[in-house]
């Protein structure tokens, strides 16, 4: 099954590496399916540029008096086909709750785009062995009742950008649960330091379905390889 890769930019990129991305996958044929979400100024130029792009985040309204926001609409206007919402630097820094995420996911779906919806636990939470509690409550309330037309991401957050990965057995016991919710039809994904050197392991376990790339998606030669790997 084609594995999906998502490289999220973050508040980073430029149109130079836009440009790069661009020249590379137009020309290569792709083993996985790549969708890549850079800052919203630069989701125009990177349309057709031979990927799937995302934006990062879209507010729950159509349009109105929210100064800074993108809507749902815009984005699907613009021709993204994904877009990421809940990841935990919203939840944290941007104070979003999960029911603010629900409304944004619908948000999403309402306009023909899929939603990539991001959950993950603290290191408190970890420590406290509430992991699976806390998992559970952010599925149950920011995923939409739909069997279908949406994405989940397991990002533990204290797995963002610090170089840990969750191990192996972690990622496949809380899959295991999300999929067990989730069903068939919902692409689950893992997050949280993915690199060229650990994305074979972690794409290939079992119920993961693709990587959420920060940090390492803005090499290109990591995404390269990332991209080539396609599962086995
Ligand atoms: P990271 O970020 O790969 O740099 O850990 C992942 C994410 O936050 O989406």
């Amino acid at each position: 099954m084609t594995k999906y890769v998502v490289a999220n930019w973050k508040m980073n990129g430029d149109l130079n590496l836009i440009k790069d991305y661009a020249q590379f996958f137009q020309n290569h044929h792709l083993k996985s399916h790549l969708i890549v979400c850079p800052p919203s100024p630069y989701v125009w130029a990177s349309i057709g540029a031979g990927f799937d792009v995302g934006a990062q985040d879209c507010h729950f309204a159509e349009s109105g008096a929210h100064t800074g926001n993108v809507s749902a609409k815009m984005l699907k206007e613009l021709g993204c086909t994904h877009v990421i919402v809940g990841h935990s630097e919203r939840r944290l820094n941007h104070m979003e709750t999960d029911g603010l995420i629900h409304k944004k996911a619908k948000a999403a779906i309402d306009q023909g785009l899929i939603p990539i919806i991001c959950i993950g636990e603290s290191i408190e939470d970890r420590e406290n062995e509430e992991t699976e509690q806390v998992l559970m409550s952010q599925l149950k309330t920011s995923c939409p009742d739909a069997k279908t037309g949406f994405m989940v991401a397991y990002e533990p957050i204290w797995a963002i950008g610090t170089g840990k990965t969750a191990t192996p057995s972690d990622i496949e016991k809380i899959h295991e649960l999300m999929r067990t919710f989730l069903g068939d039809d919902i692409p689950l994904l893992y997050g949280g330091s993915v690199n060229a050197k650990n994305a074979y392991t972690l794409i290939n376990l079992k119920n993961v379905d693709g990587v959420l790339v920060g940090g390492a998606s803005l090499k290109l030669d990591e995404m390269k390889e990332i991209t080539d790997l396609g599962g086995s």
